[in-house]
């Protein structure tokens, strides 16, 4: 019953990673990749599906909605912490519309923002929160959330229900700092926590290993920098596990290994 989220630094590479596990995993399970940003609309086009037809905040009725569902709760104990999904919830409760599956891999958006003045992105976090605590999943299928830069999530408690963490980490002091805040934070919540260094060549990797040693940060995973994920990026184009099959291959089973 894994569920993975997946964290770090703006642009270190986690729509990447999870769409490389994604397809990876998908090889041999079923993935449902549940997008969690409310600002970036590309995770899509990097897996090579087309977009749900329906956001769950939609399914819900609507952010205005869903915000006076959290209002008319604030004054309750443990009010921020509403549920928007029953107990047990499995992968074939989730409305039809908000899964848009390409065989095993799926992908289901949480929201994204639509118009100017339409208020904070905290109804998006409470039903990250809600949908990943309640979503059960079978011992083959795994749940993969793409997140937001940085970690406001961890503060929102989104990582509630999820197995493990998994940070990217790209050659960069100010992933460093974020990825030994994070393991504090994953610490306090007893989760699972690792990183993945993320466009790295031989020039960076030994410095960034180094450092993470340095802070007792295990590194679960490499993927090298590669002019083929960029130049797909670039253009919107798919990406394909065979970019980094080897350093995906291992991570997969690394993972397997932390969640199993
Ligand atoms: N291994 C890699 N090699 C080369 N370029 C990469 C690699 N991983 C990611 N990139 C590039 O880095 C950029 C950011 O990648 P991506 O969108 O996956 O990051 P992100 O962390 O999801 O960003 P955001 O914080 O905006 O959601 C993209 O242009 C992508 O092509
Ligand atoms: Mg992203």
């Amino acid at each position: 019953m894994p569920k993975l989220i997946v964290c770090g630094r703006g642009g270190c590479g986690k729509s990447t990673l999870v769409t490389l596990l994604a397809k990876a995993l998908g090889e041999r399970e079923r993935v449902l990749v549940v997008d969690t940003d409310e600002s970036n609309l590309g995770l899509c086009k990097m897996l090579g599906q087309e977009p749900p037809e329906m956001s769950l905040m939609v399914s819900l009725g609507g952010k205005p909605v869903v915000r006076e569902k959290l209002l008319a709760s604030m004054s309750q104990e443990n009010g921020e912490k509403v549920g928007f999904f029953r107990e047990d919830l499995s992968l074939e409760d989730l409305p039809p519309a908000c899964v848009s599956w390409d065989g095993s891999v799926g992908n289901l958006r949480i929201g994204k923002i639509e118009h100017s003045m339409e208020g904070c992105a905290c109804p998006m976090g409470s039903i990250t929160r809600s949908l990943l605590k309640e979503l059960k999943v079978n011992k083959n299928d795994w749940v993969i959330a793409d997140t937001e830069a940085g970690i406001e999530h961890f503060g929102r408690g989104v990582l509630e229900g999820v197995d493990a963490i998994l940070m990217v980490v790209d050659p960069s002091y100010e992933s460093i700092l974020l990825a030994e805040k994070a393991k504090g934070l994953a610490e306090e919540a007893h989760k699972k926590f690792f990183v993945v260094l993320n466009k790295v060549d031989e020039a960076t990797e030994p410095t960034l290993r180094q450092e993470l040693t340095d802070r007792k940060i295990e590194v679960g995973g490499v993927i090298n920098h590669s002019l083929d994920i960029s130049r797909a990026n670039l253009v919107g184009n798919t990406l394909d596990v065979n970019m980094q099959r080897e350093s995906v291959d291992e991570l997969v089973d690394k993972i397997i290994g932390l969640c199993r």
